[in-house]
């Protein structure tokens, strides 16, 4: 699937995998602000991103501990997803996501 990605400077990067997860398909492609601090064990939060808003039914909601994780963040919104805790697969060719921390 092609995901993009677009950083907080405003960097647009458009990566390709068809497994893995969008936190280490950041890393692979230096996305500026995807850290991946906790190696993708949902406990740190900095694989932040804001799913754009027409394709967030294609990723598909947080589970409970995410969503506690989330909590934490003050740049949450209802859009927001950790990189870590999202799949890849076909489904997800083309979505947009916003870097959010
Ligand atoms: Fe730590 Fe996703 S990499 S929560």
């Amino acid at each position: 699937a092609k995901i993009t990605f677009i950083t907080q400077t405003g960097t647009q990067i458009t990566a390709e995998a068809s497994s893995g997860n969008i936190m280490e398909l950041a890393k692979e492609n230096n996305v500026e602000g995807i850290d991946g601090d906790c190696g993708g064990v949902c406990s740190c939060a900095t694989c932040h991103v804001h799913v754009a808003p027409e394709h967030f039914d294609k990723v598909g909601k947080a589970s409970e501990i995410e969503e506690d994780m989330l909590e934490l963040d003050d740049n949450a919104n209802e859009y927001s997803r950790l990189g870590c805790q999202i799949e890849i697969s076909e489904d997800l060719n083309g979505i947009v996501l916003q870097v959010a921390n």
